[in-house]
């Protein structure tokens, strides 16, 4: 970031540098132009008032005026040229030969002759000249004529190194602010980057030891840090939660199925431990023994269809929906689950619709709810009915098909409603393996409502047992 600051600095310095430097020069220019023009207009006049002027009158009018502006500090350089008469002028030294200085040799007095010669041959209106001493001159001639027919060219002169000298000065101050602009904008910005980089170091520091397999570290940035690395701090730890969460789910969940499926495997190789003991065997022994593996392996298979079904309900292929007329339905399916059990099977009142669903899902669910009303309830008088209706669209959901399916059995306890849809929860986990499942029934039920974009929840029923209602959209949201 700083090397930008300082790139970006640099070129806006470099830029405005060349804008400043250029204008200061025309306009010292144009300024120079104006005043040599202003001189050589005065020393025209004074020769164009001359009455009756000659040459000679014109010359010593011209030296007059001159002296009057002695060539330095405060004066131009005036002259008057009377081509093949002479010039007068308040630096007359630039003009025609003169003795060399003291430290000049004779071939440079000659150079500066000539250059003074040169001086002389009028150039009406502005020319660069080289003069002796002063170097580049910038010259304004303005041409008069005299009564006899002669001209008069009365000019102005300035060396132009003034202006350069003016330049260089602006080039020293500026490279000087600019060195110091460039400093301050870098040091401020090496400060303030360096404040901004110290949260997104610490934030890569932890992130780092996340990838190294550590989720346990979460970030913390100081309250001075901006408002965007507060945010992206708190988005970061809230992920590491959740994914803690996930994993820790996830481990409890492997833990759960691992044990469900050892309690069967202990049994079984129990029991072929036992056989094996056992001298002679008889048919009874093999008959009881291949009858408990049997029950045990139908147990664990199962155990494994439903694992696999609850990790295929997070695929997007899970579902194949197809209308389903509700009444034949739901009729055909509790007629089925009557054959099933010894109980008082009841059909409510079934609203004549239809609803999209996959109708395999939907039945399973709604089995696994009837079997653990079957579970749940007395042989013979024990009640298990299914109702259904139609909730109105609210504005929390669109219309809904409410299944719900009801006993007359113990009920779960309002505190444990919302838990028995998890994974391998049970109510009593004291209750003897034969009566019971492991706990995956419910999680099924709210497996398969979650895909259609439904829900479950469980309640008290009429009859004061458990009712399970299933929620499902007429139309699933996906499809
Ligand atoms: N109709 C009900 N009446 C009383 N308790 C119920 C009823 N339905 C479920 N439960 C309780 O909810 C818990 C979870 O039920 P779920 O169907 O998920 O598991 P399960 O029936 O024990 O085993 P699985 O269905 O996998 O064979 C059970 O422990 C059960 O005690
Ligand atoms: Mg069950």
């Amino acid at each position: 970031m700083v090397v930008t600051i300082g790139a970006t600095m640099v070129v806006t310095l470099a830029v405005a540098f060349v804008i400043v430097y250029r204008q200061t020069g025309t306009e010292l220019h144009n300024q120079l132009r104006v005043a040599l023009r202003s001189s050589a207009s005065q020393l025209a006049g004074t020769i164009r008032e001359l009455p009756h002027a000659t040459p000679d009158t014109a010359l010593a009018a011209a030296r007059r005026f001159a002296r009057a502006q002695p060539y330095g500090n405060a004066s131009v350089l005036l002259f008057a040229i009377v081509p093949g008469h002479g010039t007068a002028s308040n630096h007359p030294e630039l003009f025609g030969a003169s003795k060399p200085d003291e430290d000049e040799n004779w071939a440079e007095q000659r150079v500066e002759n000539a250059q003074g010669r040169q001086l002389e041959r009028p150039r009406p209106g502005f020319a660069y000249q080289q003069a002796p001493d002063t170097g580049m001159l910038l010259t304004y001639e303005q041409s008069v004529k005299l009564d006899d027919g002669l001209r008069v060219y009365a000019g102005a002169a300035e060396p132009v190194s003034g202006i350069a000298r003016a330049q260089h000065g602006v080039r020293r101050s500026y490279l000087l602010a600019g060195a110091v602009a460039l400093g301050l904008a870098l040091l401020g910005a090496f400060v303030a980057g360096s404040r901004m980089a110290a949260p997104l170091r610490r934030i890569s520091n932890t992130a780092e030891r996340i990838d190294g397999g550590d989720i346990s570290p979460r970030m913390h940035v100081p309250a001075s840090a901006s408002r965007e690395v507060h945010v992206l701090a708190q988005a970061f730890n809230n992920m590491l939660d959740r994914l803690r969460d996930a994993f820790d789910a996830q481990r409890e969940f492997v833990a759960d199925a691992s044990h469900e499926l050892r309690t069967p495997l202990t049994v079984v190789r129990g029991q072929l431990d036992l056989l094996a003991s056992t001298d002679p065997v008889s048919s009874e022994d093999l008959n009881r023994v291949s009858q408990i593996i049997n029950a045990e392996v139908a147990r664990m298979s199962r155990l494994t269809e439903d694992l696999l079904l609850l990790a295929q309900s997070e695929a997007s292929d899970f579902l194949r929906p197809e209308p389903i007329s509700l009444q034949p339905f739901v009729s055909e399916l509790w007629d089925g689950l009557s054959l099933t059990a010894d109980r008082k099977f009841e059909i409510g009142s079934l609203p004549d619709l239809e609803l999209r669903a996959d109708p395999d899902r939907l039945a399973q669910a709604l089995r696994n709810l009837g079997s653990n009303a079957i579970q749940h309830t007395r042989e013979r008088d024990g009640l298990v009915r299914i109702d259904a209706s139609l909730l109105p669209t609210t504005r929390e959901h669109s219309a809904l098909v409410r299944f719900t399916v009801s006993d007359d059995g113990p009920g779960i306890r309002p505190e444990q409603r919302a838990r028995v849809f998890e994974r391998f929860y049970r109510t009593d986990p004291a209750r003897p393996r034969a009566a019971g499942g492991a706990g995956l029934g419910l999680a099924i039920v709210a497996a398969i409502a979650a895909a259609h974009g439904g829900s479950v929840s469980a309640e008290r029923s009429a009859a004061g047992g458990a009712a399970m209602n299933l929620d499902l959209p007429r139309e699933p949201p996906t499809i």
